[in-house]
């Protein structure tokens, strides 16, 4: 395998993380530098076992800066580029959309733009990974999946600004032939998730006798992968992937909200050595998201049967990693949210 210096962006966000550690581990011919603002969802704590290596490099900055990009790239070498900074949180996006149209789209450009210059004259230049979601197909009914032809159908800001970002992704193959793969992928869960997305909130909540709030009736179904899968698919399409094509990335695994909400309240109580039952009672059915997507989920036909990757880590195998590294990792808990984990969750949450 060739020598190449490769971009990661958000590598200290939650599949970041794992990518990052990922390449590091079994590429040490490559050079690593890892870009991220660190905003409240990038944490260095998740790269301190590999922040040594000595084909790693950490950067602190912002994509959104067209100058600090444009000079980044003038001081590096990259090869490659696999982007996954963005603003990642629905509810964050109807709250405040801005960031989102800033960070996923105006950072995406500024970052093909940057990419585009220093690769024209070199032919043996890329991959410019992009890292996807399934939200920019919109939402599903009863039946069907989502398939790399899906038409694009976002209903939230953040989905919106992923599927732009996608588009313009795009744009600079269609254009100027860049040397692009796109990956959209289901919901991951796992180690180094922030507190604010579905399960890592749970299993706080439980741990913290708060109450666990289930949007509307629990009925929107998710389709659920380990982040490590997500890692492997990445490392996959990174090396594999055809330019200038899609790959959908999912776990096969369709959960409804309430379903998943009440397993994780039976593995909390046998974990925390509670009867059976007790975590259940914490469930509070509240006021929907607004424009909750009915249901995600992924063909995988693509991925599977040109590049072999399947997920490889069950669901109760996945769950009970994830409970069993966050209870053992409450410093961690605590560092991101700058403090106590009840008073947070209230301030942060109760008044939705
Ligand atoms: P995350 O929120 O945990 O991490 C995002 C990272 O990006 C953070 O480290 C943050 O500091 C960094 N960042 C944000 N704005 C930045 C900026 N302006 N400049 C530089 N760095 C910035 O997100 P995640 O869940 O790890 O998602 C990573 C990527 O994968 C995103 O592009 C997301 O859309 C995509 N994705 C996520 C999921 C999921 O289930 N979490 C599923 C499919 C796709
Ligand atoms: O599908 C991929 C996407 O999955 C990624 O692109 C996003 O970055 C990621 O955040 C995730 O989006 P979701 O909105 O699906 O994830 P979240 O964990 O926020 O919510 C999962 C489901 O649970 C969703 O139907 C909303 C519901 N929910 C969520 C929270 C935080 C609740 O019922 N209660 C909650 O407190």
């Amino acid at each position: 395998m060739m020598k190449k210096t490769i971009l990661i962006t958000g590598g200290a966000g939650f599949i970041g993380s794992h990518v990052v550690r990922r390449f590091l581990k079994n590429y040490q011919q490559y050079d690593i530098v890892n870009l991220d603002m660190l905003t409240y969802a990038g944490n260095l704590e998740n790269l301190r076992d590999i922040e040594d290596s000595p084909n790693y490099k950490f950067i602190r900055g912002d994509i959104t800066d067209t100058l600090f990009i444009e000079k980044l790239f003038d001081q590096h070498p990259f090869d490659a580029v696999i982007h996954l900074a963005a603003e990642s949180h629905v509810d964050r996006s109807i709250s405040g959309p801005m960031p989102f149209i800033t960070t996923n789209i105006t950072g995406t450009v500024n970052l093909l733009e940057a990419a585009r210059k220093r690769w024209q004259d070199n032919p043996g230049s890329g991959p410019f990974h992009h890292i996807s979601t399934d939200e920019v197909y919109g939402s599903l009914g009863e039946e069907g999946l989502f398939t790399e032809e899906s038409a694009y159908d976002p209903r939230s800001p953040y989905s919106a600004s992923k599927a732009s970002s996608d588009h313009m992704v795009r744009a600079w193959f269609h254009t100027w032939n860049m040397p692009v793969v796109i990956s959209n992928c289901s919901n991951n869960y796992g180690p180094n998730q922030f507190p604010e997305k579905l399960i890592p909130l749970v299993i706080n909540n439980i741990k913290a006798g708060q109450p666990l709030p289930v949007y509307g009736k629990g009925e929107n179904i998710r389709d659920w992968l380990y982040v490590e899968d997500h890692a492997a698919a990445i490392d996959m399409i990174f090396h594999s992937g055809k330019k200038g094509e899609t790959y959908n990335v999912g776990g096969n695994n369709q959960w409804r909200n309430i379903d998943l909400v009440r397993q994780l309240c039976g593995i909390m109580d046998r974990k925390l050595g509670r009867p059976a039952g007790t975590s259940e009672k914490l469930v509070c059915f509240v006021k929907d998201r607004a424009g909750h997507d009915q249901r995600y989920a992924i063909d995988n036909t693509k991925i599977s049967s040109r590049l072999g990757w399947k997920p490889s880590v069950s669901f109760e195998q996945g769950l009970e990693r994830t409970v069993d590294w966050y209870l053992a990792n409450e410093k961690w808990i605590s560092g991101v949210i700058g403090g106590n984990y009840k008073s947070y969750y209230k301030s942060q949450y109760l008044d939705r």
